[in-house]
C-alpha cells in the first residue's frame, strides 16, 4: 500500500515539514533505511532524534528517529524496523522514492558530545536500531577534536542485522575528507548473539570478561579517561548503565556533564 494515500495530498500540519524520500534500503525483513530531502531550515546535532512518521487519514503518525546522516549531509537518513502490526512502521516499510514523509521541525536528544567531560576515548554502545546516533557522530569531525579514540560497539541476534557495516568498516576510510580522521581512531567493534561470528554475545558480558579490551588492544573502562554513550533497548540500557556507574562513571545530561549519556532505541512499533 502507498505510504500517504488520497488523490488530494494532505495538507502537512505546521510542526512537520514535508519531505521526498529518494532512497530506500531493506536490509533484512526486520529493518531498513531510507533518505528524504532536507528543508534548509532543519538543523540538528549528531546524536539527536525527531519526530518522523507519515500522515494517516489526515493525521500525522509519528515515533522518534535518530538521525542517521551527519549534520553536513545535503539530505536525512534513518533507519527503521518493520513490525507488520506496527501502527507506523507497517506503512513507513513501503515507502518509494517521491513518498512524502513528515520531519519534526525541532530534534533534540542527550547523546551529545557536549553532555560528555572531556575524554581521550568515546565508547559508543548499541544494539539493533540504538546504532542510528551513532552512524551520524562517527560522521561529524568534531567528535575526533574532542577525542583522541572513538569505538563504536554493535551487538544484534543475527549477521544480517548489522547494518552499516561496510560503511563503517570500508566506505568511510576511504571517504576524501573523514577517512583521514577515523585512521587508527575509529575502531568497530560488532558483535552477534543469536548466530555464529567472530565475535559472540552482548556488550555487557563482552565488557565484564574483558574481551572488548583486549580484542581492541585498550584499557578497561575508566571514568577518569573513558567516555560512554549507549543507545539501545530498555533492558540494555539499564545494564550497561548499572555496570558503569559500579565503574565509577556518572550520568550526562543537556544541564550537566557527565561520564555516560544514554538515549532509548526509540522505535518498537
Ligand atoms: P540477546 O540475543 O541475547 O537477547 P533486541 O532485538 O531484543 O532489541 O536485541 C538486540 C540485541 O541486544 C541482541 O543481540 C540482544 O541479545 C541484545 N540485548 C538484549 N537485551 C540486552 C541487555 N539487557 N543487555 C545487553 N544486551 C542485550
Amino acid at each position: 500500500s502507498p505510504a500517504t494515500t488520497g488523490a488530494a495530498a494532505p495538507k502537512i500540519p505546521a510542526a512537520f515539514h514535508g519531505e521526498a524520500v529518494t532512497w530506500v534500503h531493506h536490509w533484512t525483513d526486520r529493518l531498513f533505511s531510507f533518505r528524504c530531502t532536507r528543508n534548509e531550515g532543519f538543523r540538528f546535532v549528531a546524536g539527536q532524534f525527531a519526530m518522523i512518521g507519515l500522515m494517516v487519514e489526515g493525521k500525522p503518525l509519528v515515533r522518534a528517529y535518530s538521525m542517521v546522516s551527519a549534520p553536513w549531509e545535503e539530505e536525512l537518513e534513518f533507519l527503521s524496523i518493520k513490525v507488520q502490526r506496527g501502527p507506523l512502521t507497517s506503512r513507513l516499510q513501503h515507502v518509494k522514492p517521491g513518498d512524502t514523509v513528515l520531519i519534526g521541525r525541532k530534534p533534540t536528544g542527550t547523546l551529545l558530545t557536549e553532555n560528555l567531560l572531556p575524554g581521550r576515548t568515546l565508547w559508543m554502545f548499541s544494539t539493533g536500531t540504538g546504532i542510528a546516533p551513532f552512524m551520524s557522530l562517527i560522521r561529524e569531525p568534531e567528535v575526533y577534536d574532542r577525542f583522541e579514540r572513538v569505538v563504536l560497539a554493535h551487538t544484534v541476534r543475527q549477521v544480517d542485522e548489522l547494518a552499516y557495516r561496510n560503511l563503517i568498516s570500508h566506505e568511510l576510510h576511504e571517504h576524501e575528507f573523514l577517512g583521514e580522521l577515523v585512521a587508527g581512531r575509529l575502531l568497530y567493534y560488532p558483535s552477534v548473539t543469536r548466530e555464529a561470528f567472530q565475535t559472540q554475545g552482548r556488550i555487557t558480558a563482552l565488557v565484564e570478561s574483558g574481551r572488548i579490551f583486549d580484542d581492541l588492544g585498550l584499557p578497561p573502562l575508566s571514568p577518569e579517561s573513558d567516555r560512554v554513550m549507549l543507545c539501545g533497548s530498555e533492558a540494555m540500557n539499564a545494564d550497561v548503565s548499572a555496570m558503569l556507574e559500579a565503574r565509577g562513571f556518572a550520568e550526562g545530561s543537556n544541564h550537566e556533564p557527565g561520564s555516560y549519556v544514554v538515549e532509548k532505541a526509540f522505535v518498537t512499533k
